[in-house]
């Protein structure tokens, strides 16, 4: 294993088990498993993957819906445990993965920024010093008094990417965060983005905008039903990925 790197990801497989039928309650359910009679279909989310981001790199996950680009985020950010392979970071991460993840829904956006900042591992003293800057990049003065199961899909990204990029992580995860955000917004992230890999921040970044992983990412990985179809330089990468 080698310190240049900032993830490592060696032969990673995900298997999901899938009930294959529909069962109508939860007591059913409990009687059909300790009857063993519950069928479950083995679903292969993620299969070897294997690859490594270098420290101050931005990588790309690109890949059609279901193709395991949220998952492989989740395993790497440590949600989830690979069925097989292994997986090495190095340095404090910031995970943008689901809108909700790491929000409470009844407490405001106040209360919220120091939730999310203990979960990431920082103290209220750190939090208290960085919360303007958070309230002034998310545009969120006069809603952050308000409970966030009120806030739009868009105002939980900006509050999240806020966040997380306040606090200046070691590798950034953003999964298709971004693209809730309307067009000034996403500006302002890519710009934010750049900013991070002046400090030499690792980022992994899943968007649906080609244009948005031409413009910010070195190298790319394509995935299709789990597997790695083509890893490479970004142009080489989206060109074949665009053209499939
Ligand atoms: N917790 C889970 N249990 C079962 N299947 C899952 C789970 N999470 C994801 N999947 C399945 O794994 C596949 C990949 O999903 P996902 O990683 O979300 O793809 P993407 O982010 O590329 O759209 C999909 O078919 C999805 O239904
Ligand atoms: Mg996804």
């Amino acid at each position: 294993m080698n310190e240049e790197y900032a993830i490592e990801i060696e032969n990673v497989s995900m298997m999901f088990n899938l009930s294959t039928e529909k069962v109508d309650n939860i007591k059913e359910y409990i009687v059909k498993i300790m009857k063993k009679e519950l069928l479950f279909q083995k679903f292969m989310a993620l299969q070897d993957i294997s690859f490594k981001v270098k420290k101050g790199e931005v990588f790309g996950l690109v890949g059609l819906n279901g193709s395991g680009k949220s998952t492989l985020l989740k395993v790497i950010a440590g949600v989830m445990k690979p069925t097989e392979g292994k997986v090495v970071t190095r340095g404090s991460m910031a995970p943008l993965i689901e809108l909700s993840a790491g929000f409470n829904p009844h407490l405001t956006g106040r209360e919220n920024i120091y939730l999310n900042g203990s979960v990431l591992g920082f103290s209220r003293a750190f939090m208290n010093e960085n919360y303007d800057a958070i309230i002034e990049f998310s545009e969120l003065h006069d809603f952050i008094d308000v409970p966030v199961k009120n806030y739009s899909s868009g105002m939980l990204a900006r509050l999240g990417f806020s966040i997380a990029t306040v606090i200046k992580p070691d590798i950034l995860i953003v999964d298709e965060v971004l693209s809730v955000g309307d067009y000034k917004f996403q500006e302002k992230c890519e710009h934010r983005i750049r900013e991070l890999l002046k400090e030499n921040t690792t980022v992994l970044f899943v968007s649906h905008s080609a244009q948005q992983v031409e413009d910010l990412c070195d190298r790319a990985l394509w995935l299709e039903k789990g597997e790695m179809k083509l890893l490479g330089m970004t142009p080489e990468v989206m060109a074949a990925y665009s053209g499939a």
